[in-house]
């Protein structure tokens, strides 16, 4: 096809990955005299292949490819729009769930964008200011697919006094006591305030899972947000639950979701500490518990970092798989990009050499169905969940 775009030569040695499907061009490998806005559209050909790519001007990741047959628009937008919406189809039928992530950026072949749902809400984010070239038609596919009252964005610049991280794209803005449900489960969603998009959708899966083995358990959950993994363990008949997060309101949060499900949260135990200093005290207090769940933040933004995500992942599960009762269970996550799922089992073997244990895993997963990976862009796969049996030495 010809095409009226300006057109990148890239070099032949990209072709392989791009035939198969690679999304990225780093800035190493463009034209150096090439310029032209962030957000335009190009035509980029390496050998006999030619792609379909949105042009950032000042980010190290110089093109996403979007399409290898046409420049995108409208329409071709909405399809990826009404494809993603698709792939998400069970998880409205089946799971009593109304917060979800809608679009996964490369993973559903919109580069560099993600869209989560919270029930009649979407909250968009891009992560390249090219992004905003198909923004507008987003916006107006989600419009035709879904019954939406509202889609907001994540702002890329300063919070603002009045919305906070949020600001209105169309429609009206979510209320601030937004309730969703997952799993039949019920959650305050802070659009405004919250980390992530508002909660953390990525581990559904994970605690619906675990929710199955905790009757009658004393379960610790680590790095507990707004107490996601502690409800389904309660719902699941834990004797009683310990959450702790460092940040303001968390504990707060939590205790509110827990009232909402009808759980009454002075029956558990909701702790504001830093999870390394909580964990040296159960140490020295010689408290142990039968579940524990580890779900700390992203240790690395780069490879850089790598080494020092490495010995803090280790650091923390160690601590944590000491205060598990031998016999019991370990739930081990991480959602640093940096860190493969075999990085990850190799440093859970490590820590429970540091704990003085045995980890015998026996659930070990990643992505779920709202968080696709393409085969090519394995650089999309984050998140990592580790389930297993913490045993003495005999
Ligand atoms: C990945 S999120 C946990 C999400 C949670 N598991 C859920 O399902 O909603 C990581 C959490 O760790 C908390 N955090 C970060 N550093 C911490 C620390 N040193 N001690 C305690 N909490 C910490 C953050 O406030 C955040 O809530």
């Amino acid at each position: 096809m010809t095409s009226s775009l300006p057109t990148l030569e890239l070099p032949p040695f990209l072709k392989k990955s791009l035939v198969e499907g690679h999304p990225w061009v780093y800035r190493d490998h463009v034209p150096k005299n090439f310029r032209a806005p962030s957000g335009t559209w190009v035509q980029a050909r390496a050998g006999n292949w030619t792609g379909y790519a949105l042009w950032d001007a000042t980010s190290p990741l110089a093109l996403r490819i979007f399409s290898q047959r046409q420049p995108p628009d409208e329409r071709w937008v909405a399809a990826r729009v009404a494809s993603a919406w698709a792939l998400r189809e069970p998880i409205r039928q089946q799971q009593q769930t109304s917060a979800y992530r809608w679009i996964f950026g490369e993973g559903d072949h919109l580069p560099g964008l993600t869209v989560d749902l919270y029930g009649a809400y979407a909250v968009l984010a891009t992560y390249s200011e090219s992004l905003e070239s198909i923004v507008p038609w987003v916006v107006a596919a989600m419009r035709d697919t879904a019954p939406l009252q509202g889609i907001v964005r994540r702002r890329r610049g300063e919070r603002d006094e009045e919305t906070g991280k949020i600001e209105a794209l169309w429609g009206e803005l979510p209320p601030r006591d937004l309730i969703v449900e997952e799993h039949g489960l019920r959650f305050r969603a802070n659009l405004y305030e919250g980390q992530k998009t508002g909660l953390f959708l990525d581990h559904r899966e994970n605690r619906y899972y675990l929710q199955h083995l905790t009757e009658g358990k004393r379960v610790l959950n680590l790095f507990s947000y707004s107490g996601a993994f502690s409800l389904y363990a309660a719902r699941g008949g834990a004797s009683q639950v310990t959450s702790v997060d460092i940040a303001p309101g968390a504990a707060a949060d939590a205790r509110a979701n827990f009232a909402l499900n009808g759980l009454d949260p002075d029956e558990h135990k909701f702790v504001v500490a830093d999870v390394f200093d909580y964990l040296e005290r159960l140490r020295i207090e010689k408290r142990r518990f039968d579940i524990v769940i580890c779900d700390p933040p992203s240790f690395a933004r780069n490879k850089e970092q790598l080494p020092q995500a490495l010995k803090a992942y280790a650091r923390v599960n160690a601590m944590g798989m000491r205060v598990t009762e031998p016999g019991g269970l370990y739930a081990a996550a991480s959602c640093t990009t940096q860190v493969s799922p075999d990085a990850f089992r190799d440093v859970l073997a490590d820590a429970a050499r540091q704990a003085g244990r045995r980890f015998q895993i026996i659930h070990d997963v990643g992505h779920p169905l709202d968080h696709p990976i393409m085969a090519q862009h394995l650089e999309g796969r984050y998140l990592k969940f580790v389930l297993g049996r913490v045993e003495s030495i005999w």
